[in-house]
């Protein structure tokens, strides 16, 4: 696909930004808004993109939902218990509209785009007044104005490859930054329903990118997250064939303190991403490598493209160019047809590399995918006692792996104040790892230097110097 027919042109966001004037102008229109956000980084970001548009349309951010005059629930699909709290969140606002009879309800994101789904809205959810797809985002200032207009529910679901450039973005950090580098996922993976929900893998265009980077950089920004469902394959389609790493080497360039990126597929891992990590200034030493499984039989039939010895491979390789580095990654139990000594690979891998963190899921089948016809469906009780024995074991790993902290001196940035006290701030250090230090209010967004002095209860807690 050319890159010229997927960036949404000029004119199109020309007639948007016109919409959203026509809405300011509206008598009644809805003056608060609320963003209730589900799922991945992908969709936080969008959320910021909708909070950008509706001030744009002259809306202010209200303290609760059940306060505001529009609320939009920005959902996800990936697994079924997702879609469930958002289908119920959304129903429970119903009753609550009873008090306040002109608020606006809205639905929009993957589970918008998945089959099926709008004919749900439109037979089962008559009392959404809006609801649209992840390939409409930059089309809600029309299809707010239509559905205000015309006081009937619009549902509008396109199956288009978008990237639409420069939406005004209403950010929730100003200290962290997310940056969009590519759209929508082409891997296929059978158990998932990414590929059918963001459409086709999209890379934006490099100069673009840097752009938005520069301003982030000019802005006082201090972390930036590149984002992406694999941005290890940036680049694919673009004239001169950028590469992730390349990119990368640009933005630490730009003197950010912190870079950050996700998610990454261990197929495109490349010598390059991994010597430019080593060679960076700003890049932070963390990774975040997702495994799905420790047995070679289930990584083929999710379709993964790598076996466990390459996935090791990967590994052993990215920590001898950056020891020390912080591993992440996501795990799926109970795929269809594990059996319990395939589990026990998985369990055997986790043994074996010891991650600082991991995401635990239990397979979910998504309608529309190839892993939903398998054969093999693990009945939940034995999923459930497979996922707390990895948790069990994860968890007893990571107390031993954060042990390592203990003594060091580390740069937290600020996120906000501790759960557990308010004389106290807690923080993400280099590594990913959170770290408590003493602190108030004033320390938020800023970059601490802290020796860290205790572990309890997987919780590092330290001291400023
Ligand atoms: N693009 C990213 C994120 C995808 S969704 C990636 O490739 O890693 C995040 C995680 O959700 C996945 O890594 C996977 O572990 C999990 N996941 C996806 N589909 C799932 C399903 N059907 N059931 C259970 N977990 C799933
Ligand atoms: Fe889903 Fe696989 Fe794409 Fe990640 S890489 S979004 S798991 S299909
Ligand atoms: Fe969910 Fe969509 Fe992200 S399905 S995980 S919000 S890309």
């Amino acid at each position: 696909m050319q890159h010229a027919e997927i960036t949404v042109p000029q004119e199109e966001l020309a007639r948007q930004a016109e919409f959203a004037r026509s809405v300011k102008e509206l008598p009644h229109r809805p003056e608060s808004y609320y963003v209730v956000t589900y799922g991945c980084q992908m969709n936080a970001h969008d959320s910021e993109k909708i909070a950008g548009m509706l001030e744009t349309m002259g809306m202010v951010p209200a303290e609760k939902r059940e306060e505001a005059d529009f609320v939009i629930f920005n959902t996800c699909c990936v697994r079924e218990n997702a879609e469930r709290r958002a289908l119920g969140n959304v129903t429970w606002l119903k009753e609550v509209r009873k008090q306040k009879p002109d608020m606006v309800i809205a639905v929009c994101g993957c589970m918008i785009q998945e089959p099926g789904m709008a004919e749900i809205i439109l037979r089962k959810y008559k009392f959404v007044d809006l609801a649209f797809g992840t390939a409409n985002l930059h089309r809600l200032p029309e299809l707010l104005y239509e559905t205000l207009n015309s006081g009937k529910q619009t549902v509008q679901v396109e199956d288009r490859d978008v990237i639409a450039e420069e939406l005004p973005i209403r950010r929730l950090r100003k200290d962290a930054a997310y940056l969009t580098i590519m759209y929508g996922c082409d891997n296929f993976c059978s158990y998932c329903i990414v590929p059918y929900v963001r459409g086709r893998e999209r890379s934006r265009d490099p100069e673009s990118i840097l752009r938005e980077a520069e301003g982030l950089a000019a802005s006082g920004v201090k972390e930036i997250m590149l984002l992406g469902q694999n941005v290890n394959s940036y680049g694919k389609g673009l004239p001169g064939n950028p590469t992730f790493a390349g990119l990368l080497k640009r933005i630490d360039g730009l003197g950010i303190p912190r870079i950050r990126f996700m998610t990454s597929h261990p197929k495109d891992m490349s010598d390059e991403l991994i010597e430019t990590m080593a060679e960076g200034k700003h890049i932070l030493p963390q990774f975040h490598l997702p495994v799905q499984s420790g047995n070679n039989e289930i990584l083929k039939k999710m379709n993964r493209h790598y076996t466990r010895e390459q996935y090791l491979e990967r590994v052993s390789k990215l920590r001898a160019a950056i020891p020390g580095i912080g591993l992440s990654t996501d795990i799926i139990v109970s795929f269809p047809g594990e059996t319990e000594a395939q589990f026990e690979d998985t369990m055997s891998l986790v043994r074996e590399v010891r991650f600082d963190s991991a995401f635990t899921f239990i397979y979910s089948p998504r309608t529309g995918t190839k892993a939903a016809s398998m054969e093999g469906m693990i009945p939940e009780a034995v999923s459930a006692e497979r996922i707390q024995r990895l948790i069990a074991l994860q968890e007893q790993l990571q107390q031993e792996t954060l042990k390592r902290f203990v003594g060091r001196e580390e740069e937290i940035l600020v996120e906000g104040l501790s759960r557990r006290s308010r004389l106290a701030v807690s923080g993400k250090g280099r590594h990913a790892v959170s770290v408590t230090v003493d602190g108030n209010e004033q320390d938020i967004g800023r970059i601490l230097k802290c020796r860290i002095t205790n572990l309890k209860n997987n919780t590092l807690t330290g001291e400023r110097i």
